[in-house]
């Protein structure tokens, strides 16, 4: 086993920059919506790294302070907390986040480890925090115990966006000394629950799916999305991204997201070439059929707003752009009835716009 501090480890790769890809867009989204509301916002960076790799590229807490920076004005206070249990990693992050000084930006730097951390602050806020993400991103799979996650999001306003070892998680999943961990990462027993008669693209969707039930029956998370991370070059499974969110416009942001930075509505980026098929996007990519389908069987006869709509299909990758397409095409042929509430053109279509299925 390599050291956390190994060199090896803090090389920048190509599924590192579609994490911080997703990472970057989202808190770009995020911070101006939720500064419309609160004065105080914060991130938690619970595996933060070096702040800085070998390449010269910005780790996952200068990329949080930087988009930060860029909306000053929409906060009064942006809190960026960073947990680094490694002390050489530890010394370089607090180094290199000493040249990212805001006057409206909070570092805490904080060496230890995530879950001792993270269950002390709690314990000091007494479940009360300001709006709240999560970046979690362990090397494994250890280090971070179900028990944590759950806490985290029983408190109002936070969200999580984890990297899910899936490779990890499969190469150890039969070895008795791992058996702990792992049943620590998912909070429950897991060896009963994964039939070893399944093939391996089963075998990985069970393993996700048992994650994803966790978070949304044991945790309480309403909304999950997954999103797939292969191998370099191969279409292997590296990593899943989990986002986990109590708040629907926070969903449909990262699902947006997702969407954008997976090809043909696979929320998925499947290496290299991957960018090559993203120029050049199929004619399938916007399929909508199935979504008109979907809406005419789920809501006939019904009324509901536009974003009840996208709420009660939440689960589907759909985003706004296909639930408009799609409804502009139900109205033409006369399927459904639409009372423009609050979208400012009868053209357009938003959030409090009364859809009626005929
Ligand atoms: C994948 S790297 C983080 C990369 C960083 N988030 C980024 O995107 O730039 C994981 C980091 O977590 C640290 N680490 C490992 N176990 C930890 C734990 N239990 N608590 C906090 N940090 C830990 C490692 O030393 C390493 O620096």
């Amino acid at each position: 086993m390599l050291e956390d501090s190994a060199p090896k480890k803090s090389v920048y790769r190509e599924h590192t920059r579609v994490k911080h890809v997703l990472l970057e867009k989202y808190l770009k989204a995020w911070i101006p919506v939720l500064g419309k509301y609160h004065s105080r916002i914060c991130y938690f960076d619970g595996f933060a790294g070096r702040g800085e790799y070998e390449s010269g590229d910005p780790g996952s807490p200068v990329i949080a302070i930087q988009v930060a920076h860029g909306f000053e004005k929409h906060f009064g206070e942006f809190v960026c907390t960073n947990i680094e249990h490694d002390p050489d990693a530890f010394k370089n992050l607090e180094s290199t986040l000493s040249s990212y000084q805001y006057p409206k930006i909070k570092v805490v730097n904080v060496q230890g480890a995530f879950a001792d951390v993270i269950e002390q602050i709690i314990v000091k806020v007494g479940g009360e925090l300001a709006p709240s993400f999560f970046f979690i991103d362990p090397f494994g799979f250890s280090g971070v115990p179900f028990g944590i996650i759950k806490d985290i999001l029983s408190i109002q306003r936070t969200e999580v966006f984890i990297t899910f070892m899936y490779h990890d998680i499969n190469r150890f999943l039969r070895t008795p000394q791992t058996q702990t961990a792992l049943n620590a990462l998912f909070g429950t027993t897991i060896s009963g629950q994964l039939s070893s008669l399944l093939t391996s693209r089963e075998k990985e969707n069970a393993i996700r799916d048992l994650y994803v039930k966790q978070l949304r029956e044991a945790a309480g998370a309403r909304f999950v999305l997954t999103f797939r991370v292969s191998m370099q070059n191969r279409r292997r499974t590296r990593y899943y991204l989990i986002y986990a969110t109590n708040h629907f416009k926070g969903l449909m942001l990262m699902k947006t997201i997702m969407y954008n930075q997976g090809v043909g509505g696979d929320f998925s980026y499947l290496g290299p070439e991957d960018g090559a098929r993203r120029i050049q996007p199929s004619f399938f990519d916007d399929d909508v059929q199935p979504l008109k389908d979907l809406l005419l069987a789920r809501f006939k006869g019904r009324t509901l707003t536009y974003n009840q709509i996208e709420e009660e299909t939440w689960e589907e990758h759909f985003v706004d752009k296909h639930y408009r397409a799609v409804l502009k095409e139900l109205e033409n042929d006369e399927k459904v009835c639409i009372k423009h509430v609050s979208s400012k053109t009868t053209r357009g279509l938003s959030g409090k716009d009364q859809i009626s299925f005929l």
